[in-house]
């Protein structure tokens, strides 16, 4: 996607020998890049949200895999990798299947070719993400269109929670793609942004995008999505998500399950887009997907500018107040309308699923 004018994707090889990556701690404030040289470089970066996103964090995790392979390329160096990084951030499975898809390509290679197969594996993940939510944007597409068409000439309002455009990929997005090609082929739309606390995906991230690409949004509270349903001003939903049980429950950022609720008690079809690497078979549900448990400092603070341009940190809760601050939740299935993937749209059932992707 642009920014700009000029096109970018969220990863990109710089040399051989690293990686370049859009600095998302410092949007919408600042546009910086950030250059990851070795393993720990991109262990911290998925850390610290450098990069996040379910899809991203795996393209930057195999790619972390790649510059431990420079350094150390035997088994006892892959093995670490691997830990390391799959240590970074719990929820998204997208980071397992992109590692478990590294080690089963290195493992039985001479040492002498791991460092240049795990490069090459590594772009390879990357370019397949692009391919991927270039596709769900078009199967979403479809379904933009027909809703689009009952709206008799009016722009056809959709909400979205987090960030789960190009910026949580590698380019395109998931659930953003079918609104960019929705855009981009001329129907009338409207997106209303979840701000999405406590770290505002929405409102930093999501905004930014969308802002970028010229499609109309506004920025609304978490709390006010429930009341644009009831007002009839929200057509459909559609939201990312970090890891699908294999029955078609879903987790994502944490308000999901809320937006869910509402548009299921007003009539509100409620989508969610994903790839496949996205799905978990290892799960039957949702119960057991690990909720990362975030730092309490994303809720008792706030980062923003200044009038003078400066980034700055401020308390905004009671000294002395603790904090509990889930990152994602989980949306049973039987709330879902339908999955958006790379192969089609189905149910979310486990059925459904397996139409799609058969064992
Ligand atoms: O904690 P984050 O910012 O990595 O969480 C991101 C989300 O929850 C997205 O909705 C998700 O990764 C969807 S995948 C594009």
């Amino acid at each position: 996607m642009k920014i700009h004018g000029k096109p970018w994707r969220t990863i990109w090889p710089e040399g051989e020998g690293a990686v370049g990556v859009i600095d998302q701690t410092k949007l919408p404030h600042r546009f910086e890049t950030a250059t990851l040289g070795t393993l720990d470089d991109t262990a911290r970066a998925i850390r610290a949200m450098v990069v996040r996103g379910a899809p991203l964090i795996g393209a930057t995790a195999a790619y972390g895999i790649a510059l431990a392979m420079r350094e150390d390329a035997s088994d006892a160096a892959l093995d670490k990798a691997h830990d390391l990084l799959l240590a970074t951030r719990p929820t998204a499975v997208n980071l397992r299947w992109a590692l478990k898809r590294m080690c089963d390509r290195l493992r039985n290679r001479p040492r002498a070719e791991r460092a240049a197969l795990a490069w090459a594996e590594a772009a390879a993940i990357a370019d397949e993400d692009v391919a991927t939510c270039k596709s769900i944007g078009e199967h979403g597409l479809k379904i933009l269109r027909e809703a689009a068409a009952e709206e008799n000439g009016e722009p056809l309002n959709v909400l979205t929670h987090c960030n789960a455009g190009w910026l949580a990929c590698v380019d395109w997005g998931t659930a953003l793609a079918p609104i960019y090609m929705a855009h981009d082929a001329g129907i009338g739309l409207h997106v209303w942004v979840d701000e999405t606390r406590p770290r505002n995906q929405g409102a930093s991230l999501t905004a930014y995008e969308l802002g970028a690409h010229g499609v109309k949004h506004t920025i609304i509270a978490d709390n006010a999505g429930g009341h644009y349903m009831q007002a009839g001003q929200v057509d459909l939903c559609i939201v990312g998500t970090d890891r699908v049980a294999a029955n078609g429950d879903v987790a994502n950022k944490i308000g999901t399950y809320l937006k869910a609720l509402a548009a299921k008690d007003n009539g509100v079809p409620f989508y969610v887009a994903l790839p496949s690497s996205t799905i978990d078979w290892t799960l039957a549900n949702g119960r057991d997907i690990p909720i990362e448990e975030r730092s309490a400092d994303e809720l008792l603070k706030m980062t923003g500018r200044t009038p003078s341009g400066e980034l700055a940190t401020v308390e905004i809760a009671a000294p002395g107040s603790g904090a509990a601050n889930p990152g994602f939740d989980v949306t049973p299935a039987r709330l879902v309308t339908g999955f958006i993937t790379e192969r089609g749209v189905c149910a979310a059932t486990e059925a459904g699923l397996r139409s799609l992707f058969p064992l």
